[in-house]
């Protein structure tokens, strides 16, 4: 299998919830390894430009108002299947149909406010963590 890297995003209702260390916990556990690391708010405007490919869907703006209401923890990720498995991690977009133990049926409320993001390619992993880290704060080793 190939070494992929992902892109986490622990939502403004992970931190408001206190649930940083427990999820970040429950991925390295998983056997990702965190290649880096912030905590940053985002703007209307950037969260709008990282969720750009649902603009004019019925939630976008909610999406944006939501993921723009606090801080929130990006993580670059990176294993063998890295995608896949995360997002078996994590369960469902719609915590009510997210499988026993993932991490949105254990933590999300809603839909909408449902903890984590994971990448749904290995190619939008790696523009994803662009989105968000430059080069020098990956790290590989360790
Ligand atoms: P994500 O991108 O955040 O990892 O989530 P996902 O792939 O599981 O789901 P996606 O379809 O990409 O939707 C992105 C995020 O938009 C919000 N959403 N709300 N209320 C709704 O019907 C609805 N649908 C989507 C969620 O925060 C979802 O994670
Ligand atoms: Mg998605």
């Amino acid at each position: 299998m190939v070494i992929e890297r992902t892109l986490a995003i622990l939502k403004p209702d992970c931190v408001r919830k206190k649930l940083t260390g427990e999820v970040i916990a429950r991925i390295e556990k998983a056997g990702f390894k965190i290649l880096g690391l912030k905590k940053i708010r985002l703007t209307k405007e950037t969260a709008g430009g990282f969720y750009a490919v649902h603009k004019g869907r019925p939630f976008y703006d909610g999406l944006v108002e939501f993921m723009s209401s606090g801080p929130c923890v990006p993580i670059a990720l990176e294993k063998e299947n890295a995608v896949t498995d995360f997002r078996t991690l994590i369960g469902a977009t719609d915590p009510k149909d997210a499988a026993v133990g993932t991490i949105r049926k254990l933590y999300a409320d809603n839909k909408g406010e449902n903890i984590i993001h994971g990448s749904d390619s290995a190619e939008n992993g790696r523009i994803e963590i662009n989105f968000f880290f430059c080069t020098r704060e990956l790290i590989e080793t360790g």
